[in-house]
């Protein structure tokens, strides 16, 4: 074999790679000789991954329902990371906030396009069947949603709407008390919190409190008000704040709220989620009014907030 300059030249870095930790080289390039070729399938898990669905009835439709969820739950965490590489920057500027936003609005895009597989994708008779075998569990008890939210805004923008004034400089603990989706998770008959919520909190409450105390200064609203002060021009980040805004807390939710209607809706009496909540009242965005970014909406925008889709999803 004719040893050209690259070679050499590849072989002397290795050396030295080596060499730095007291290795010997030619023992790793024996390894090298008996090493396996890398398959698409190891690489990726794939056994793993697609073992991952134990439907608990026989109903043929469950395996739609958990796959969906679990692809959910995958692009939450490509969601996430993102919002990591955002708040964790150690010299962020307006244009990496925007391009690493613009890849979480094109990941909401994307699950807010697909829901039709939840809403269409499954037989009615098939789903109130085999849901009675997930009581409680729910979608509720999404803990990367919940992370997701966190870091999008001031935590003090999650809590419920007529406790904000009061708990404004009050401790994280006390403020996640009065977080919004508590109340979405009463019984309806009694007000207590429902089993869903009591076992969602124990998993989940400490890090949520952790994650909000982490992100008192670099959550996406506290950076967008840090890099207007450095006086970043930050149009165009407003612009996709403005877009996630909508897409997390008016598209999504109903987009997903609409699956709600087309399983749980029987008139006159809706069915029982599996929560227990009073889903028709606590779903729809504009009753729950989230906004993570206010400042950037005008009030008549405020008021109005997911008002036009609901009407079109109900009526529709
Ligand atoms: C047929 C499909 C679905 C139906 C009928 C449905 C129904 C519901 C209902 C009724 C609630 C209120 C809480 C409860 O009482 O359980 C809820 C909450 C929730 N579900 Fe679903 N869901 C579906 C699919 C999904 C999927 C695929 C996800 C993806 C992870 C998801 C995530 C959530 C989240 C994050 C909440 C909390 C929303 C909030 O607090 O505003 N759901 N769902």
């Amino acid at each position: 074999m004719h040893i050209t300059p690259e070679i050499e030249e590849r072989l002397q870095r290795l050396q030295d790679k080596y060499e730095a930790m007291g290795q010997d080289m030619t023992s790793y390039l024996d390894g090298l000789l008996h090493a396996d070729f890398l398959t698409y399938w190891d690489y990726i898990h794939l056994d793993t991954l697609l073992s991952l669905q134990s439907p608990k009835t026989p109903f043929p439709d469950e395996e739609i329902f958990i796959i969906y969820h679990q692809i959910t739950e995958l692009y939450f965490k490509l969601v996430l990371h993102e919002c990591r590489q955002i708040a964790n920057h150690a010299t962020l500027n307006a244009a990496f906030f925007t391009s690493r936003l613009k890849r979480i609005n094109s990941y909401f895009e994307a699950l807010t396009q697909s829901f039709g597989i939840m809403v269409d994708g499954m037989e009615k008779e098939q789903f109130l069947q085999f849901r009675m075998s997930l009581l409680p569990a729910s979608g509720f008890q999404s803990g990367q949603y919940r992370m997701i939210e966190i870091y999008a805004t001031d935590f003090i923008n999650l809590v419920a709407k007529d406790k904000r004034e009061e708990l404004r400089n009050a401790p994280m603990a006390d403020q996640f008390e009065y977080i919004y989706w508590k109340f979405g998770a009463t019984e309806l008959s009694t007000g207590k919190k429902t089993l869903t919520l009591k076992q969602f909190e124990k998993k989940y409450a400490k890090t949520f409190i952790e994650l909000g105390e982490a992100c008192v200064a670099n959550n996406f609203n506290a950076l967008l008000s840090q890099l207007k002060t450095w006086g970043e021009d930050t149009g165009g980040l407003e612009d996709e704040l403005r877009r996630f805004d909508v897409l997390v807390n008016v598209n999504w939710p109903l987009a997903h709220y609409k699956s709600a209607v087309r399983y749980l809706n029987r008139e006159p009496e809706e069915i029982k989620a599996t929560g227990g909540t009073n889903w028709q009242k606590y779903l729809p965005p504009r009753f729950q009014k989230r906004i993570f970014y206010p400042s950037l909406w005008t009030p008549e925008q405020v008021e109005n907030w997911g008002k036009a889709w609901v009407d079109e999803v109900l009526n529709g």
